[in-house]
């Protein structure tokens, strides 16, 4: 039996437990990994409360969590890429695949095909190796998904939360944008400033129809495209990863986890320019997941919440 946080029912944190579970196995094209430390992301909540990407007769008890980094301790029949004693890092959790697996990252062990994985940067602690995978892949994808080219401008609606802060240093670092304007609150600003915006708009402060410029790309985090597209230039895209549906001009992203992209952004990550962003209050203990799941839905976090692992 491993230790791990589950869930029988949907609802509140109040449906969260702490308890064993049967130690999962490797299938083939698997691996068993011993997790180190894990992140939370909204979507994590949104299982947990409304059973969202899960269908009617997915089965209980649920142990959440997508993101991981962690050590390889069984492959299964098949399993080329990882062997043994491989620090690795991914998120786990293919939602277009299907239901999300019933033993998510919040648990001792777990399993992942080895193609969601990829091998953890040497530079990072096992901490902030577990704040990247989905919201970079998010990222990352929305960049891919309307063609990005070096030398554009965007403006990411959000820009201190997991994705934002992450999609700022991608704009600036991977994909060369020529501009990064970016939205948060008063608090926040320099924050996000520092993370690689131009030009901070405090959306306490200023709305939509205030902003005097247009961006070629508008990259919406928070799901307000209804009224971010007014930032768009005409030939301009936007991808709102939050609201289903989005405003006419905007494409839905739905996160496709692969080990392969967090390998392409590998060098980024290991040369530094590719920084993971910690909220403060992390990492939070394995025994405190239920606080780490209430700043989570508070929607105020600043960059990534991470739970370290027992050792
Ligand atoms: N489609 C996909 O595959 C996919 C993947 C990842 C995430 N998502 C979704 O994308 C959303 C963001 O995810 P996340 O991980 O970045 O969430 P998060 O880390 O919880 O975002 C928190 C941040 O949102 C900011 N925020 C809240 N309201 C805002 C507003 N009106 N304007 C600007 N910033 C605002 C907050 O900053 P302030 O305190 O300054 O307001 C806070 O720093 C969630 O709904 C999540 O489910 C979708």
């Amino acid at each position: 039996m491993v230790k791990a946080w589950f869930y029988k029912e949907y609802g509140s944190v109040d449906v969260l437990q702490f308890g064993e579970i049967p130690t999962p196995s490797a299938g083939p094209g698997q691996v068993l990994v011993k997790v180190r430390a894990a992140a939370l992301n909204p979507v994590d909540f949104k299982i947990r409360q409304y059973g969202v990407l899960r269908s009617a007769d997915a089965p209980f008890p649920v142990v959440p969590g997508c993101d991981l980094a962690g050590v390889v301790v069984e492959v299964g029949d098949g399993v080329s890429k990882f062997k043994k004693g491989d620090e690795v890092y991914g998120d786990i959790q293919d939602f277009t695949a299907g239901n999300p697996k019933q033993v998510g990252t919040l648990a001792e062990f777990t399993v992942a095909e080895e193609h969601l994985l990829a091998l953890k940067p040497t530079n990072l602690s096992f901490e902030e190796a577990a704040s990247l995978p989905l919201a970079l892949l998010t990222a990352l994808q929305s960049f891919d998904t309307v063609g990005f080219q070096k030398g554009q401008s965007v403006f990411i609606v959000g820009g201190a939360g997991g994705v934002g802060s992450l999609a700022i240093q991608l704009a600036k670092h991977v994909f060369e944008a020529s501009r990064i304007v970016s939205t948060c609150s008063t608090g926040k600003v320099e924050f996000v400033k520092n993370l690689g915006a131009d030009l901070v708009v405090d959306y306490t402060k200023q709305s939509y129809e205030q902003v005097d410029e247009k961006f070629d790309f508008v990259f919406d985090t928070i799901g307000e495209s209804f009224n971010s597209h007014v930032v768009v230039k005409e030939e301009g895209k936007i991808v709102d990863i939050a609201s289903f549906p989005p405003h006419q001009k905007a494409v839905n992203v739905l996160v496709k986890p692969q080990g392969s992209n967090l390998e392409r952004l590998g060098k980024y990550i290991e040369s530094g320019k590719l920084k993971p962003v910690i909220d403060p209050k992390s990492p939070y203990a394995f025994s405190d997941v239920v606080e780490a799941f209430k700043h989570q839905e508070s929607e105020r976090a600043r960059g990534k919440i991470v739970i370290s692992h027992i050792e």
